[in-house]
């Protein structure tokens, strides 16, 4: 057989092995590979979809976090010792990837491997390389890659949509974007569960290929705050921003980035910042500007205003409103700096009247409220139908990479201290 023709019977194979899955009737099977605060979520919405998907498998690297998965099943999932196990088994179709970030592209390209369809939180990648490597793998494989910024499947990022095709905003040329939080719990640093101890942690399994460290329980349930596991503020909370504005304006990539952070107050805890703006340049022919504290919180938490030539849009967890721009030329100030006999004419020109004199009703404000299903709960359900017709929803892999990428830019912009560009050819930083 030819490597051509190798490659067309897996493909085949593949068709074959999920044409079971293919009417509603049967269940998905889903394993759940790390069951920490997320990704207890995460099941929550998957156990309201009974009818498509049953949890069966679950494995974390805390004791307390399987129980609370196996609890959540209703001690219908086995639990795993390590992902590996669960993915050797045959009877899953699919798994959740809900680990820390630096372990995401190993365990999604092994699920690949092992033929699953892979549900991956975001940021789909910890490095930028590991996008291209991930979209390869899948392609190859004829496996579903979806990413787990949910927002993209809301009402309310669904009717933005709409609204901005439909030409309401005009010209869009710059959209505004935040994410404002002023608590420890909002800066990460959670609670540590009372039994966490070498005996129900397992170390070696969360480190993986991160750097070998003395055992740490801040570490662990923190990680967000080290660089060693995560992108902090940038691949936490701007991914889910780039997703919905990639979404919302069919942008792929900025083609530049100019980023600035620093650490201003949970110095004691981290290595992060925990204040960043960030400017990107759209080659779609729009700016963005992004801007995150955790130590003030005026504005609402996330929040989107999407600014054009004809009104703003502004998108927040409730739903999203339109603001007409209602502008009206004046150029009293000027033209009263003429002699007065050319300041009369001005006035007489009907054109100047209707573009500067005559009222013009203001156009209202209109409000748009959240209709849809929870976000999560609609995520997988286009999860769910890309697995049985095996079209990939929106946020597939090549998605993932690019609103992952836009936080790594932005991290190495504001370590360097310089503006980073996109190479598009290579899908990839320009060194
Ligand atoms: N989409 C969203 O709104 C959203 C919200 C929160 C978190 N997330 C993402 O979900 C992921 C998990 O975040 P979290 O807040 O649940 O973190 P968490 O620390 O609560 O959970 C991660 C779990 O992974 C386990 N784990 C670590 N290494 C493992 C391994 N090798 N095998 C199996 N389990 C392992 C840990 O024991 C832990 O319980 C992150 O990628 C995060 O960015 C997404």
């Amino acid at each position: 057989m030819t490597r051509r023709n190798f490659i067309h019977a897996g493909a085949a194979l593949t068709a074959a092995a999920h044409v079971s899955k293919a009417s509603p009737g049967d269940k998905i099977a889903v394993g759940v590979i790390g069951t920490g605060a997320r990704a207890q979520e995460l099941m929550q919405s998957i156990l309201q979809r009974p009818q498509d998907a049953e949890i069966v498998g679950v494995v974390d690297a805390y004791k307390g976090r399987v129980e609370r998965a196996l609890d959540r099943t209703g001690g219908r999932a086995k639990a795993y010792p390590d992902y590996h196990e669960l993915l050797a088994q045959k009877s899953i179709d699919a798994v959740v990837v809900a680990t820390p970030d630096h372990w995401h592209r190993r365990i999604i390209l092994d699920a690949i491997a092992a033929g699953k369809d892979v549900y991956s939180e975001k940021p789909m990648t910890y490095r930028c390389s590991e996008g291209v490597e991930i979209i390869q793998a899948a392609r190859t494989a004829g496996r579903i890659v979806q990413v787990g910024s949910q927002g993209v499947s809301s009402d309310s990022d669904r009717k933005a949509k709409d609204l901005i095709l439909s030409g309401k905003l005009g010209k869009v040329t710059m959209i505004r974007a935040s994410y404002n939080r002023n608590t420890a719990s909002g800066a990460w640093i959670y609670p540590i569960p009372p039994d966490a101890s070498p005996k129900t942690v397992n170390w070696e399994m969360f480190l993986g290929t991160a750097p070998k460290r003395p055992f740490s329980l801040e570490r662990f349930f923190r990680w967000r705050c080290y660089e060693d596991y995560s992108g902090g503020i940038a691949t936490d909370l701007f991914v889910h921003l780039c997703t919905t504005i990639h979404y919302l304006m069919d942008a792929k990539m900025p083609s530049a980035v100019m980023a600035m952070g620093e650490l201003y107050r949970w110095k004691e805890s981290r290595d992060v910042p925990d204040t960043i703006n960030a400017l990107l340049q759209y080659p779609e022919g729009f700016a963005v500007s992004l801007g995150s504290s955790f130590n003030n919180q005026f504005s609402s938490e996330a929040g989107f205003q999407v600014l054009g030539t004809e009104g703003t849009l502004t998108i927040t967890g409730g739903g999203i409103s339109f603001y007409p721009e209602n502008v009206r030329e004046d150029n009293r100030w000027i033209v009263e700096s003429w002699p007065k006999a050319l300041e009369d004419a001005y006035y007489q020109d009907p054109k100047v009247i209707a573009a500067e004199v005559q009222q013009r009703p203001a156009a209202p404000v209109q409000h748009f409220k959240d209709e849809g299903p929870e976000p999560t709960l609609a995520h997988f359900g286009h999860f769910f139908e890309s697995i049985r017709t095996r079209k990939p929803y929106w946020e597939d892999a090549v998605a993932g990479h690019h609103a992952a990428s836009c936080a790594h830019l932005i991290n190495l912009s504001a370590k360097q201290k310089r503006l980073v560009e996109w190479d598009f050819g290579k899908d990839d930083i320009r060194a």
